[in-house]
This record gives C-alpha cells, sequence and structure tokens, in this order.
C-alpha cells in the first residue's frame, strides 16, 4: 500500500489526488494520495511530523516548497541547486527531498515537440523569474539547450536565474516592455508568471505582434486551459502546449520517484484537459 499526499496552502482544489489516484490505478499498485492542509497559523514542524508518520512519500506546494527543507534528511542535486522541494520520498530512514518541475516541463516539451529537441541551439525565450521559471530553466540547460533568455519585471531575478547556466549558456535579460518587440526572434516562449490565471488577471503578460514561422508558445497558467496568451499565439498560427501537460509530467516524475513504475499519460492527458474544461 502507497500511503502518498500534498502538503500546502490552500489544497482543496488541487487535482493532484485525481492524477495520483489514476497513476495508482493505471500501474496496478495499492495505495492512497491524500490533502493535508498546513495552514499559515499552524505549527510546521508538529503537522509536518503528522504527515511523516502515516505516508510513504509527499508532495509540497505553495508556499512550503523552501519551508520543507529543514524537515529533511537529504536533497537530491536539482532540489538542491533549486533550493525547493516539490517531491519527498521515505527511503532507507531517511526522508529525500526531490523537484520534478524542471523534468515534467521537459517531458510536456518533449512528448508535444520532440523535434525541438533535435534543436539545441533554438533560441528559448522564458517569461517569468519565479520558482517554476528556475526549474524549467535548469533543466533546458542540463537538456543541452545553449540559448535562453528571460523576460521579467525585476531584473535582479531573472539575472540569479541565468547564473545557473554558467559559461554553457547564452542568456539575454529583457523587462517585459523590451521583450514585445523581440518575441519574432524565438523558437520557442514559455509563459511562467502567473498572469493570465483566471484569479489574477486575465489579460496576457506580453502581447503577441509578431511570431517566428513555426514558434511553439508554451504557458504553464492552466486555468483557463486557452489564456489569452495561447489563443493570441493560435491566432499568429503558433504551435502551442497547454498547461496542463507540466502538472500531468511533474506528477509522473514523482509517482516515479515513489514506486518506480513510469505510467504513460497519453490518455489522463485528455481526461484532465476535460475536467479543467468543465471548471
Ligand atoms: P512561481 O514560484 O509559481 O513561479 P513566483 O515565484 O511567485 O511564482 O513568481 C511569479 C513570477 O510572476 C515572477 O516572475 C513575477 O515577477 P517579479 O519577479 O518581478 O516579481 C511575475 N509576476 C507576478 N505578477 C506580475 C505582474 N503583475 N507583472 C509582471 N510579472 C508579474
Amino acid at each position: 500500500m502507497y500511503q502518498l499526499g500534498l502538503i500546502g496552502y490552500p489544497v482543496e482544489h488541487s487535482l493532484s489526488p485525481w492524477i495520483h489516484r489514476h497513476l495508482l490505478e493505471q500501474s496496478g499498485l495499492a495505495g492512497d494520495y491524500r490533502l493535508f492542509e498546513i495552514k499559515p497559523e499552524d505549527s510546521f514542524a508538529e503537522k509536518i511530523q503528522k504527515v511523516k508518520n502515516v505516508v510513504d512519500g509527499f508532495n509540497v506546494t505553495v508556499p512550503y516548497k523552501q519551508k520543507i527543507i529543514p524537515y529533511l534528511d537529504e536533497l537530491d542535486e536539482v532540489a538542491e541547486e533549486m533550493q525547493a522541494v516539490n517531491t519527498v520520498l521515505f527511503k532507507d530512514g531517511k526522508w529525500i527531498g526531490y523537484n520534478t518541475d524542471g523534468i515534467g516541463y521537459l517531458r510536456s516539451l518533449k512528448k508535444a515537440y520532440p523535434a525541438i529537441f533535435e534543436q539545441k541551439e533554438a533560441n528559448i525565450l522564458i517569461i517569468g523569474a519565479g520558482g517554476a521559471a528556475r526549474a524549467i530553466y535548469y533543466a533546458l540547460i542540463k537538456e543541452g539547450f545553449q540559448s535562453i533568455d528571460i523576460a521579467n519585471r525585476t531584473l535582479e531575478k531573472a539575472e540569479d536565474i541565468a547564473d545557473l547556466g554558467g559559461l554553457t549558456s547564452r542568456t539575454t535579460i529583457y523587462s517585459i516592455e523590451e521583450i514585445e518587440e523581440h518575441l519574432v526572434q524565438y523558437d520557442v516562449i514559455i509563459q511562467t508568471t502567473s498572469i493570465g490565471m483566471k484569479s489574477v488577471n486575465l489579460n496576457p503578460v506580453v502581447t503577441i505582434k509578431q511570431l517566428k514561422e513555426g514558434a511553439i508558445v508554451s504557458d504553464i497558467v492552466y486555468q483557463p486551459i486557452e489564456t489569452t496568451l495561447l489563443k493570441d499565439a493560435k491566432e499568429s498560427q503558433a504551435n502551442v502546449l497547454y498547461g496542463h501537460t507540466m502538472l500531468l509530467y511533474q506528477a509522473q516524475a514523482a509517482f516515479e520517484i515513489w514506486t518506480h513504475e513510469r505510467v504513460d499519460v497519453t490518455k489522463m492527458e485528455k481526461e484532465l484537459l476535460k475536467v479543467l474544461k468543465g471548471r
């Protein structure tokens, strides 16, 4: 029996139980995935101990991806570099932290557009410089992509991410205002801010004027499933990548850490799309 779950706040609308129960079912493993809400006013140490008492592994979401670190015994290389954890495994008496956001994003991109992985010199743009941007940037660099620019409102945060690239990559940093004029140079544009989310602001973070032919435009926002940015991108004949795919593949990678089973999520991708459209 795999006892799994998610800590975060708020977690009640999380799609993770739906995803992981499907993964358990599809891999023929017995187990459950539960939500553990930890309120800001709760004692984090006490709550974490209670969770640890009843699970074999768990996911971590906002706002605890950094806060969990002192409660773990080890971090894998990616989580260490990100200083953020989204997956925890109990193994050989130790609690080990991982971060599957970057690999999840890469897998979702590879599934939809495998050809781009043959073009390591492709021009890539990441919009935003938060935790998701950092994980995606690092995964792309590790995969061998060499040209990844960043556009962000706060330039220092983008510079901090660019430091992860060291000498292996070329990264130019732009402000959000500047980048609109340059969108046409990119083969892949990845939107990682919360702008476009229905609870935040439906307007796109950037206005698309002109895109390169065959460009891929990806948005990690999945509520709504078709953000204004993706709608505009489609109107400019771009290829799009929907945000729910990253959610699904980061879960696939977490599930693999816990169970060593890699479940094909192609069918779930379509089912999750229906669930999201109904929300
Ligand atoms: P996550 O960890 O989920 O990626 P985050 O760390 O809160 O989220 O990052 C949010 C991103 O959205 C940041 O790039 C943030 O820009 P700043 O670095 O300048 O704060 C960006 N963001 C949030 N609100 C924004 C807004 N109104 N305009 C432009 N960018 C915004």
